[in-house]
């Protein structure tokens, strides 16, 4: 059996396999209200029924003007709360695990009514001219982040996962790059990550499930501002102090930049491994990990302890039964005997 489709424990978490099915913005709520429609439990239920070991829903925003478009889910409000606690059901008749991303989008919400970052710094000329929160706003949205994290807890959700990457809010604070705040939520790395801290510590208190967090670990900033590998490493460890169960390693996002590395087959997964190397609670990685066998030498290799896969599961709803295939796992159970089928 491969490792890739072998049952893992992470925490408290049991996944029948260690391919996740990474959070994607679908753009796709028709009415605008940010509650789940039918088209949302095909798309996911397709995944579940293709076996991923979990579903991460795409990013949910915790208040309507957190949405990066207003197409967006949410997690505002109890109407949303009850469609996702449907979903939760829907998903795990089929076996799968739910997780879900908690967002807020700042500076990069393209349809806000206001725009809200740490600093006056607009992420482009398209994007709208962000408020600086003051301390109350920044009350207001931990307050919704674990209003959220209630609402997903009622639902039933396994596993949720706080978007700290890709240059939305909490990004936004842990950069210098975007933060220029003098008060305690600025200046050093310790009062840049001062926003996440209590959002992590209010969560885990509150949230029985799996709690992870997704980080951009490189801003392909070349003017010396942007965070280092050391000084993710640092808050890699405090998040492991405060509760945090898994840290999903991603890259960019943050400022208007495109990768200045070579963009191939498994690009990002170095920055998973320098991050495993300094903390004890497992890693994910994400990016170009369409190659089963690459996915299968990262994990017999400790370079990563969990593949997220993206667009390769909008191509192929079914990339689990084409990577038992490739990787001559006989074992790989497809949902029922009619799939089953399909593997020999
Ligand atoms: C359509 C689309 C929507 C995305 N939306 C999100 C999102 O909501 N949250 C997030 O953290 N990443 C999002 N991403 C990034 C993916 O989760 C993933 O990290 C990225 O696509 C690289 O992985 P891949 O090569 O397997 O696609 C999105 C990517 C795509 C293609």
């Amino acid at each position: 059996m491969s490792l890739l489709l072998s049952p893992v424990k992470i925490a408290n978490l049991e996944l029948n396999n260690r391919v996740v099915m990474s959070p994607m913005c679908m753009y796709s709520v028709q009415k605008r209200d940010g509650v789940l429609e039918p088209f949302h439990f095909v798309h996911y239920g397709a995944r579940a029924l293709a076996k991923v070991g979990m579903v991460i829903t795409e990013a949910t925003a915790v208040l309507p003007n957190g949405r990066i478009s207003d197409r967006d889910l949410g997690l505002w409000n109890e109407e949303q709360a009850d469609k996702l606690s449907e979903l939760v059901d829907w998903l795990h008749s089929f076996g799968t695990k739910v997780g879900v991303q908690l967002n807020h989008a700042g500076r990069k919400a393209e349809d806000a009514e206001i725009v809200s970052a740490p600093s006056l710094l607009q992420y482009s000329a398209d994007y709208s001219k962000p408020h600086e929160l003051d301390r109350p706003e920044i009350k207001e949205i931990k307050a919704a982040f674990v209003k959220a994290a209630e609402r997903a807890q009622r639902a039933g959700v396994d596993m949720l996962e706080i978007h700290g990457a890709h240059g939305y809010l909490l990004d936004q604070f842990l950069s210098a790059l975007t933060n220029h705040r003098t008060d305690e939520y600025g200046g050093s790395l310790k009062n840049r990550y001062r926003l996440v801290h209590e959002i992590v510590t209010e969560i885990r208190a509150r949230f029985n499930g799996s709690l992870w967090i997704r980080l951009s670990l490189t801003d392909y900033d070349e003017t010396g501002v942007q965070n280092t590998i050391d000084d993710w490493k640092q808050v890699g460890k405090w998040l492991e102090a405060d509760g945090i169960d898994l840290i999903d390693v991603s890259t960019g996002g943050l400022i208007n930049k495109a990768p200045n590395l070579p963009v191939h087959d498994g690009y990002q997964t170095p920055f998973a491994t320098e991050l495993k190397a300094a903390v004890s609670i497992p890693v994910s990685t994400v990016g170009l990990l369409d190659n089963p066998g690459l996915c299968e030498y990262i994990l017999q290799n400790h370079q990563a302890d969990l593949i997220l896969e993206g667009r390769a599961l909008l191509r192929n709803t079914n990339w689990l039964s084409d990577a038992a295939k490739q990787l001559h796992d006989h074992d790989f159970k497809a949902y029922n005997g009619s799939y089953q089928r399909g593997q020999k």
